[in-house]
């Protein structure tokens, strides 16, 4: 979908382009009425400005890169004076001035920004402050690039303006984003959603969103999609501010939807003891005793293999994490981790950090590992290992987890 034109797994620019059905989903998303001015901050080689331009024809068309070589530098050329591209760092502060305008006159932005973390600069604080996002990270040198273009985005739109994004998962679903979307929600309407499948860029496993927002006014229901890789829309669901700032991505929203569930409860709701286990792959090599590790849910069974079981086995030390006979077993990090949940039969066995030990109250037990190996169990611990490249699913996450 979005293709990624450099060989290098990190690019320095971030370049990883849109490809045009994305974009014509982006524009096709945004409502808007004969906008006059229109920006695409870091276009590239113009993709989403394209499906603006064919969305809304009469209008003029500004594009900014950094990158001298951006195709978007051609369009000027190509389509006449409607269009006008600027070699320039969208990150200026006096971004405005250096486009021959005043802030706040942009109609429409659209933007794919760069998802790299910049070195801090001294004019992000101001870039950040004017667009009422000082407040969301406690760690202002670790701002990411994505961020502040949505901040010089808002700078630049007028009131009412809308603005289209494609944003990485981490901040839309990312706890760590959490008072940024706040921030979002409670000062603009954002209007729409929707969850872009995996594998959106090639070579890579990064998952982003489209955004959509209205600025400077007030949100209602939100409403949140997910794009199939199909080609599909799915339907409509909608989520109160709360829940939006909490979590934005439609499979977590979908798959820990309360009106679907059995019971009103979380896993931690009915949960004993939730925690890592302890001994790293390195380790276990060293070790003269048997330990669960990732690469062992290869058997189809319920329950993993008693070989793993620390009965009669020697040189144990006494405090080490041990799951016991009922306990459930998850994958934490790595690949397809949410296929890989298996129950312990008997006795007791060591576990490698890259597991979650989980004990229920027996009441539930079967329940619950019945729920977690189901599909809808599949999504939700899909949705909850987010992030853009790290894949892994938190205790605290998994507790909030309805079944
Ligand atoms: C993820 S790509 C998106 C390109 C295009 N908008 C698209 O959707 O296909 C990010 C773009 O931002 C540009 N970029 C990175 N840092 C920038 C900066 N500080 N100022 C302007 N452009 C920048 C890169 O050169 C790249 O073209």
């Amino acid at each position: 979908m979005l293709e990624r034109q450099t060989n290098s797994l990190t690019d320095p620019l971030g370049r990883y382009y849109t490809n045009s059905l994305v974009g014509s989903l982006l524009v096709n998303s945004m409502d808007a009425q004969n906008p006059e001015l229109i920006l695409d901050l870091g276009a590239g080689d113009g993709a989403l400005i394209n499906a603006a331009a064919q969305r809304w024809e009469k209008s003029n068309y500004l594009t900014v890169d950094i990158d001298q070589n951006a195709e978007s530098s051609f369009l000027p050329k190509k389509y006449g004076a409607a269009f006008k591209h600027f070699h320039l760092d969208a990150l200026n502060e006096n971004l405005a001035a250096e486009l021959d305008l005043e802030w706040g006159q942009i109609d429409i932005a659209v933007c794919n920004p760069p998802y790299i973390r910049p070195p801090w600069k001294k004019q992000f604080s101001e870039i950040l402050e004017d667009a009422g996002l000082s407040n969301v990270l406690t760690k202002i040198n670790e701002i990411p690039a994505d961020m502040l273009f949505v901040a010089q985005n808002l700078r630049m739109l007028k009131d009412g303006g809308k603005l289209g994004l494609i944003l990485p998962d981490g901040l839309i679903s990312g706890e760590r984003f959490k008072r940024f979307r706040a921030e979002l929600i409670s000062k603009h309407s954002i209007e729409k959603v929707i969850e872009l499948p995996r594998k959106i860029f090639r070579n890579t496993d990064a998952k982003a969103h489209i955004l959509v927002l209205k600025k400077n006014c007030r949100s209602e229901n939100i409403t949140v999609q997910k794009f199939c890789s199909n080609g599909i829309l799915s339907d409509v669901h909608f989520v109160n501010a709360d829940m939006a700032a909490k979590r934005l991505d439609y499979s977590y929203l979908i798959s820990n939807n309360r009106s679907n569930k059995k019971h009103q409860l979380t896993i931690g709701d009915v949960t004993e003891v939730l925690r890592r286990g302890q001994y790293s792959s390195s380790e276990i090599d060293k070790l003269n005793f048997p330990v669960f590790h990732t690469t062992e849910f290869d058997s189809k069974s319920k329950y993993i293999d008693s070989s793993f079981n620390l009965e009669g086995k020697q040189s144990i030390p006494y405090k080490i994490v041990k799951a016991i006979a009922g306990d459930i077993l998850i994958a934490r990090v790595g690949r397809n981790l949410s296929t890989k949940v298996r129950m312990v039969k008997s006795g007791s066995v060591a576990i490698s950090d890259c597991i979650l030990l989980l004990r229920v109250k027996e009441k539930y037990r079967d329940e619950i590992y019945s729920f977690l190996k189901s599909k809808n169990g599949e999504i939700a611990l899909e949705a909850l290992s987010h992030g853009v490249g790290a894949k892994f699913i938190t205790p605290k996450s998994l507790a909030e987890l309805l079944f």
